[in-house]
């Protein structure tokens, strides 16, 4: 099964200061070299996280596979059939939202995805759909002529006990069909350290989708090496240089 990490969330700290760190174009090739086996962005109409220029470049350093995330936009099938991922997965997109809240609407959309998938596709790029675990919305997905779907697994990560085993197997019974019906089969979304067992241990599944959790661990396992790299730097600088002698009685304050 592979797994393809979305560093979109190493873009967002790098916004927080519109400055030049963290770059995710660095990320992911670090993902890469720790073994991921895709790379995923989502370029927002806002630009909020990735920008035009992050998807150019990744296109150059990232072998294989490269995912574009995508609203169904004019503006974003122009981008893709320019820069052409290895695939673009379709998702919907609202401005408020914290991040992607559920998988399409596929039957109100059918008629626009299906003019979008036959586009991206007239492109050569594959193209996988973003869809709750319902029989309906895989059975549109390949009546449309999508390549893949993505199962949404947003509503498995929230839920706890009885709850969170009814939504898996919701996801199965999607897994499956999609199978049968000859769609390739990924599942992502909220998934993290603790819920994945469920999820990787499902036959059928090509890929998981993993983005928030990777990169939240990625901050707390690099702050003990980030804080002795820029200590060693202090050092260093501050070799042979006389220390300031405060007046004692400041020094008792602390
Ligand atoms: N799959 C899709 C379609 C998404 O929109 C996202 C979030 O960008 C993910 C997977 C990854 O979700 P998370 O960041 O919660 O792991």
């Amino acid at each position: 099964m592979m797994l393809c990490v979305n560093v979109d969330h190493v873009a967002t700290v790098r916004e927080a200061r519109k400055t030049f760190e963290p770059d995710p174009v660095v990320a992911a090739t670090l993902a890469i070299l720790g073994g991921a086996d895709g790379i995923t962005v989502h370029l927002r109409e806002d630009r909020r996280h990735i920008n035009d220029r992050d998807l150019r470049l990744l296109r150059g350093v990232v072998p294989h596979e490269l995912n574009l995330e995508m609203a169904a936009t004019e503006e974003m099938i122009r981008i893709a059939t320019d820069v052409k991922p290895d695939m673009v997965t379709l998702v919907p997109e609202k401005r408020e939202e914290l991040t992607t809240e559920g998988g399409m609407d596929m039957l109100a959309q059918k008629e626009h995805l299906r003019k979008a998938v036959k586009k991206i596709n007239d492109a050569g790029i594959p193209v996988s759909l973003f869809i709750n675990p319902e029989i309906i919305d895989v059975d549109v997905s390949k009546e449309i002529g999508a390549d893949m779907v993505e199962i949404h697994t947003g509503f498995y990560s929230n839920l706890r006990g009885k709850k969170q085993e009814g939504e898996l197997h919701r996801i199965i019974n999607a897994v499956k069909f999609a199978n049968k019906v000859g769609l390739m089969t990924n599942a992502g979304h909220g998934l993290n350290y603790f819920n994945i067992k469920g999820i990787a241990s499902i036959e059928g599944i090509r890929g998981l989708y993993i983005g928030h959790s990777i990169i939240s661990r990625a901050v707390l396992s690099g702050i003990e090496k980030a804080v002795m790299e820029m200590k060693d730097l202090i050092h260093k600088a501050s070799l042979g240089k006389r220390a300031i002698e405060y007046p004692s009685a400041l020094m008792q304050k602390l």
